[in-house]
């Protein structure tokens, strides 16, 4: 038996993929590489010592899934493929619709027809939308999301429980993550990006790496205690071991389940430069600017309810996730692209 991990070249797939080697699970990787090297497949090998079985293609293309799935004794998908930048849905939603929304459709009639039962689903925080009470909890209520990006992994929870519910059979688990950060310790594998970053720390990286002049903090006068927005940051290793939780914990689970996978404990911006500065010894410039629209003073993850019944929470903490993006930019400063 094997799991079919969908955009397993990415950045979180391809850190759960070496989890779940290392923990003797036979793996299968469908990417269509729209934002993933075929280098990181190479590293994957390189670290685990392993050939890999790896497809390059589209998870739109049914041909595909059916074959993939007649040759393949699958248990389980793990769905990470997706496109993830908000600002590009911004302005392409249609693609985003198509590819994610429609993409996880196609997915799910074709695990239906093969008889796959087991569905885990990579979705965000960004789902408790804009009015939602702090700390975000599962039992929140969801929607007023505020871009198609988000919208879209919100109507995808929405499809996944309604199809669960006529399937009974079917076991399906959505998990909420916060701000994933870092990489694998090795310095092997870690988010291998292109372009200008959106998010924070992929941006401090590069001003640290001289590729970007200065930071530009979006917004000061937040009602927080330095007045800078925060986040829950989140190991991605944390989060990639995480996933074997669900794993291991989905004969308990009977029809769709929601957990938040997230630290529990915040970072102000002005915070995270600190620490950055401190671990590798760099400046890092900044400048104010204007609140970024969208973005919200400050959330984080209720965890208790991985913890209970998942038995897992984030054991890494922020000086270990910095260090460990840190090392690898140093040993990758221009990715693997
Ligand atoms: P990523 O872009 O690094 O990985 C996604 C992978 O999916 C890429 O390798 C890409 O090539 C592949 N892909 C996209 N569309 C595809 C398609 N139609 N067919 C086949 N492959 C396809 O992103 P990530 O950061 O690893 O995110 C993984 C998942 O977690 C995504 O679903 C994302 O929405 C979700 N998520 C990410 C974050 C984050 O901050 N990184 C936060 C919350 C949720
Ligand atoms: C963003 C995404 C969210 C995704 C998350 C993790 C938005 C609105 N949301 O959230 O969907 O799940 O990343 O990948 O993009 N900041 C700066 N300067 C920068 C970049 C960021 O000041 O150049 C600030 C932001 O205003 C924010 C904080 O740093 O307050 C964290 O930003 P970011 O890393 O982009 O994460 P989120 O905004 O939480």
């Amino acid at each position: 038996m094997a799991i079919l991990v969908t955009g397993g070249a990415g950045y979180i797939g391809s850190h759960t993929v070496l989890i779940l080697l290392k923990y003797g699970i036979e793996v299968v990787i469908l990417d269509n590489l729209c934002n993933a090297s075929h280098k990181i497949i190479n590293r994957l090998e390189k670290i685990t010592n392993k050939k890999l079985i790896f497809i390059e293609n589209n998870i739109v293309n049914r041909i595909c899934l059916k074959n993939l799935f007649k040759k393949y004794d699958i248990s389980t998908v793990m769905h990470f493929a997706a496109l993830k930048s908000i600002n590009d849905s911004l302005h392409q939603p249609l693609l985003y619709y198509s590819n994610n929304v429609t993409g996880t459709i196609i997915l799910l009639e074709e695990m239906l027809s093969a008889n796959i039962r087991n569905f885990i689903f990579s979705s965000s925080a960004t789902v408790y939308g804009i009015d939602s009470p702090i700390p975000y909890c599962e039992t929140n209520s969801i929607g007023h999301t505020t871009n198609p990006y988000s919208t879209s992994k919100l109507m995808i929870e929405f499809i996944i429980r309604d199809f669960v519910k006529v399937n009974p059979s079917f076991k399906a688990v959505a998990l909420r993550y916060f701000n994933p950060v870092g990489a694998h310790e090795s310095g092997e594998l870690g988010e291998n990006s292109t372009g200008v970053p959106n998010n924070l720390l992929p941006y401090i990286a590069q001003v640290a790496l001289g590729r970007l002049k200065k930071l530009n903090i979006f917004g000061n006068n937040y009602n927080t205690p330095d007045g800078t927005a925060q986040r829950d940051y989140l190991h991605v290793i944390d989060l990639a071991e995480g996933h074997l939780n669900v794993l291991n914990h989905l004969p308990k689970i009977k029809g769709y389940k929601v957990y938040n996978f997230g630290s529990g404990k915040i970072f102000s911006v002005l915070e995270v430069i600190k620490i950055f500065e401190k671990i590798s010894g760099k400046k890092i410039l900044f400048e104010y600017k204007p609140r970024r629209e969208g973005d919200l003073p400050s959330f984080w993850a209720d965890t208790s309810l991985a913890k209970n019944e998942l038995g897992w929470q984030a054991k890494r903490d922020i000086y270990t996730m910095i260090r460990d993006m840190w090392n690898w930019y140093i040993k990758n400063p221009n990715g693997l692209n």
